[in-house]
């Protein structure tokens, strides 16, 4: 039997061989406006030389070390971190994934608590591994897989009231976006994000923020959390981080640091030297390019845009977003408009169940824009006239 590769994602029917800034390549030449960017890793740009340059560089020197031993490349990726991360955070623990920066916090909130239960959200995401599926919403990811990890609440997103039940002392952790991402593009609102803040202080439970998707300057700031004024006990980031090089770090409070030790967690491959070299590339980008400053401006033209072109389009439901994650919800599955958009040389993404997802990199620029926005027009026009002839029919 011939070995064959288990793909677990839908396939897009097109085979990409390169990528440079915004753009990627299929094998047949065709180019690209990337708004997928790989899950919103690519936000960096593709091959973003700086982050080429230092990888390369460090090819050449050393690729795997253990953090049993010193390391003065670690010690300068955690000062380059420190150089954005809000100054809340006085631990940094670098591992490969999401997910895998996720069950790791869910492990340290168990153990500092002394509690087991978890707090999330409707509707959000927080990766595939079992501690990340427990406090993922979407039951389709969950329910093959109980039993899960335990005690794990739903509250309803930016609903104060329902925070001031669900969170009792009795939970360990509540973990939170500050714009749910896969789950449709749904802000935070800055009632909700203090008042979570609040409770969960009151209440001696810890707040875990992911800004996993978020993070590194994708909703105009560096972190969101920077928007809304409010921080974590623990705050997560990973996909943009690395530009491209699979890397996750989870941020970490003296006080919740101070009480983890040796044994805790470990990873084979965590803060590598390759990932560490990637990560203060990741940095320079970020504070050098001024991407958060890029993103707000891009992100502010996208959303003008296309409000005009499409705001009152009878298909959109809404268009909401920050920064360069943006959301255009449709009042039907949007698998058609998404097609329509990858013929037409866009590259993007479903979230929810109905809303296309564009998460680009912050390079795009005013022509990006403007094409963007027009074949968005040309296939909602397209899905419209299809509809229309199907009911007909
Ligand atoms: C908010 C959030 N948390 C966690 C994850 C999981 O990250 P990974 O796919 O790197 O495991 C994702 C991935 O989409 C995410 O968007």
């Amino acid at each position: 039997m011939p070995l064959r590769y288990l793909n677990l994602y839908g396939s897009r029917g097109i085979k990409i061989v390169s990528g440079e800034g915004q753009y990627v390549w299929d094998s047949n030449g065709n180019k690209y406006l990337d708004c997928h960017t790989g899950h919103g890793v690519a936000f960096l740009g593709h091959r973003n030389p700086k982050i080429v340059n230092a990888l390369k560089e460090q090819l050449d020197v050393l690729i795997t070390l253990s953090t049993s031993y010193e390391s003065d490349l670690r010690d300068e990726a955690i000062k380059a971190l420190e150089r954005v991360v809000p100054s809340k955070y006085s631990y940094a623990y670098v591992l490969n994934s999401g997910s895998e920066c996720v069950d790791f916090t869910l492990k340290v909130a168990r153990k500092v608590s002394k509690k087991s239960k978890f707090v999330s959200f409707i509707n959000s995401f927080h990766g595939r591994t079992f501690g990340a599926i427990s406090v993922t919403w979407n039951p389709k990811y969950r329910e093959p897989f109980k039993p899960l990890i335990g005690d794990v609440e739903f509250l309803k997103y930016n609903d104060v009231s329902s925070l001031e039940k669900g969170i009792t002392d009795n939970v360990a952790a509540v973990i939170v976006e500050p714009v749910q991402g896969e789950g449709g593009v749904n802000p935070a609102t800055h009632e909700f994000m203090k008042a979570l803040r609040q409770i969960t202080y009151e209440r001696g439970v810890l707040l875990i923020v992911d800004e996993i998707q978020t993070g590194c300057g994708r909703t105009g700031s560096v972190w969101a959390s920077d928007i809304f004024g409010v921080y974590g006990d623990i705050m997560l980031t990973g996909k943009a981080l690395g530009g491209g090089f699979p890397v996750s770090v989870a941020l970490i409070s003296e006080e919740i640091g101070d009480l983890v030790g040796e044994g805790d967690h470990g990873s084979t491959f965590g803060a590598n030297p390759l990932s560490l070299a990637a990560i203060k590339a990741g940095v320079d980008v970020i504070t050098s390019d001024d991407v958060a400053g890029r993103t707000r401006e891009a992100g502010k033209l996208i959303m003008h845009e296309l409000s005009n072109a499409i705001g009152n389009s009878k298909m959109v439901r809404e268009l909401r977003g920050l920064g360069l994650m943006v959301g255009a919800e449709l009042r039907f599955d949007p698998k058609n408009v998404i097609e329509c958009l990858q013929r037409n040389g866009i590259l993007a993404l479903k979230a929810g169940t109905t809303v296309v997802r564009l998460l680009p990199p912050y390079l795009i620029n005013k022509d990006d824009i403007t094409r963007l926005v027009s074949v968005m027009s040309r296939c909602l026009d397209e899905e419209f006239i299809r509809r229309t002839n199907v009911r007909a029919a």
